[in-house]
Formats: C-alpha cells, sequence, structure tokens
C-alpha cells in the first residue's frame, strides 16, 4: 500500500476549516503531500503557514465547480507525476430547518455542495487515483446518514446519497484496484455544529463532542486499513445495527426527542 520511493499524497477538499484542517496537519506532520483546497482563502493562508509552502499545494476551489476541479487537480497532479493515494472529498455545509420551512435555494445548495460536489471531485480524481497502488478514495458523509434526521432533512439526504454512492464505487473500482470509503462522524467540534445541537451533546457516548483530532486519526486508519465505513465514535456503529432490526423504535425516539424542540432554532 505503500511506496518506498515517492512521497505519499492527500488532495483533501474543505481543507480550510475542522476535520479538512485537522486532517492536512496531521498527513503533513506524517510527511505526505498534501493538497489542501477550500472556498475559504484566509482559512488556507493560516493552514499554509503552519504546514509550510514546501509540503503542501494550497489552492481555491469550490466543490460544485468542474472546472475549478479540473484546474485543481491537473495543477495536483503536475507535482504529483500523476499520482494521488488518498481523495478525500470533505467539504460539506449544513442547513438546518424543516423540510417545509428551508429555502428552495438553501436546499439546493445543500444538494450541489454535499452530494453532486462529491461527485464532480471523485470524477476528477479516478485518473490519478488508478494510476495508483493502493489509493484510497475517502468521502466524508455523516451519522446521518444512519437514519434520516429531523431537522436536518435535505442535509441528511445527501449524506445518504453519499453513503450510498461510496458503497457502490467501492464495488465498482475494485475492477481499478482503487478503494472507496466513507466516515459516518457523529458530532464533531468544528465550526459547522450548530450551538444548539454542541449544547446537548452528552459528555459520555455516541453523540459526545469529538475533537477533530480524532477524525484525523481514523482517516489515517481509513488509508491503512479496509473497512467500508468508518464511525466516529465507533459506538455509532451498534446504532447502525439498531437503525437496521428496529427502524420503528428508532423513529419513536426520534420522533419524542424533536417534541422537546420548541423552534427551529433548537436545531
Ligand atoms: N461537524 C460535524 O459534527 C459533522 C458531522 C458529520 C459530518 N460532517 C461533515 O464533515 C465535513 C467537514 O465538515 P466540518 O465539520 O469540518 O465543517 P467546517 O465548516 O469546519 O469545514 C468545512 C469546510 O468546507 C468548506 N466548503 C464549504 N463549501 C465549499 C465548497 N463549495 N467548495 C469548497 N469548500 C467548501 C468550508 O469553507 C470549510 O472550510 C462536511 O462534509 C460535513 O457535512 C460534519
Amino acid at each position: 500500500m505503500t511506496s518506498n520511493t515517492r512521497r505519499q499524497s492527500i488532495f483533501i477538499t474543505g481543507a480550510a476549516s475542522g476535520m479538512g484542517r485537522a486532517t492536512a496537519l496531521l498527513f503533513a506532520q506524517k510527511g505526505w503531500l498534501v493538497g489542501a483546497y477550500d472556498l475559504d482563502n484566509a482559512g488556507l493562508a493560516s493552514l499554509k503557514a503552519e504546514i509550510g509552502e514546501g509540503n503542501g499545494l494550497f489552492g481555491r476551489l469550490d466543490v460544485t465547480d468542474r472546472a475549478d476541479f479540473s484546474a485543481a487537480m491537473a495543477g495536483f497532479s503536475a507535482a504529483t507525476g500523476g499520482t494521488l493515494d488518498l481523495m478525500f472529498s470533505n467539504a460539506g455545509i449544513g442547513g438546518a430547518g424543516l423540510f417545509d420551512e428551508q429555502s428552495w435555494e438553501d436546499a439546493m445548495q445543500v444538494v450541489s455542495v454535499n452530494f453532486l460536489g462529491v461527485m464532480i471531485g471523485i470524477r476528477a480524481a479516478l485518473p490519478l487515483l488508478r494510476a495508483t497502488t493502493g489509493s484510497l478514495c475517502l468521502v466524508n458523509s455523516s451519522s446521518s446518514a444512519i437514519f434520516g434526521t429531523a431537522g436536518i432533512s435535505v442535509y441528511s439526504a445527501t449524506k445518504h446519497a453519499v453513503r450510498g454512492l461510496v458503497e457502490a464505487l467501492s464495488i465498482e473500482f475494485k475492477r481499478y484496484g482503487v478503494r472507496a470509503s466513507d466516515l459516518l462522524p457523529g458530532l464533531i467540534d468544528t465550526p459547522l455544529l450548530s450551538d444548539p445541537m454542541r449544547a446537548m451533546a452528552p459528555e459520555e457516548g455516541m453523540w459526545r463532542l469529538v475533537p477533530v483530532g480524532e477524525v484525523a486519526q481514523v482517516v489515517w486508519s481509513a488509508y491503512h486499513g479496509d473497512k467500508l465505513h468508518w464511525y466516529i465514535p465507533e459506538q455509532l456503529r451498534d446504532f447502525h445495527r439498531q437503525v437496521v432490526t428496529e427502524p420503528e423504535v428508532v423513529r419513536e425516539e426520534r420522533t419524542a426527542l424533536m417534541a422537546t424542540m420548541v423552534t427551529t432554532d433548537d436545531i
């Protein structure tokens, strides 16, 4: 899986903040060449200062823009000799609101970034992944892809979509020797998490607030392992089992939880 003759590389979308940033820092520390891409130029500049110019490529990229992706991937490819060990399709946006109260424009933006952005990125990365022994295409899905989450229904649906895509690609891409897997994170301590969600997080268990460093370590494990789904924290695997065997129980529990939320501001 590893090569002794060349520097390994990772391409990260949404690298300026949260889990993408933590992953960029960890992989740079491990000696990988880091391609860090985001809409947020200021965030990329501070990441660049921390990582050091020689250890990375830093560029503005809107994941919904195919031309942006082609240009970024061409620049990355030129630096790595056409190889890419790990494509981390991580960029995503939140978007809370009851289904019929969320504006159409807001909902479409969530679909564009969280689903179409992932499709575009994987298509752009595939030639490089195919050219690289042991490569991995890793997508940041969500625990909201385990059971449809009320209050963030469209967001949750996009995360189901990428989970389904990854499952299918993990089979299709075997013919190229390219692996595909996803992260299913619970509540991670990043700017994306709303204040009410953060406030609701218990001290322990599967819905505890997880620091971004733990997620970066899981990305490292994902490259060196062979799981299809990476639950963060691991207890979410039990939740997934319950969803499969007792979906109506989960529905009733979630309905009771929803009833405790007085307004959409509580989501
Ligand atoms: N924070 C959580 O609790 C949580 C839980 C499960 C899944 N996730 C998912 O994890 C991923 C990373 O989120 P995070 O929590 O680190 O959030 P974050 O807001 O800290 O980072 C997301 C980054 O994506 C960038 N981005 C947004 N739209 C973009 C676009 N169109 N093109 C390029 N970059 C864009 C943002 O500028 C930001 O830097 C997302 O896909 C998110 O849905 C988050």
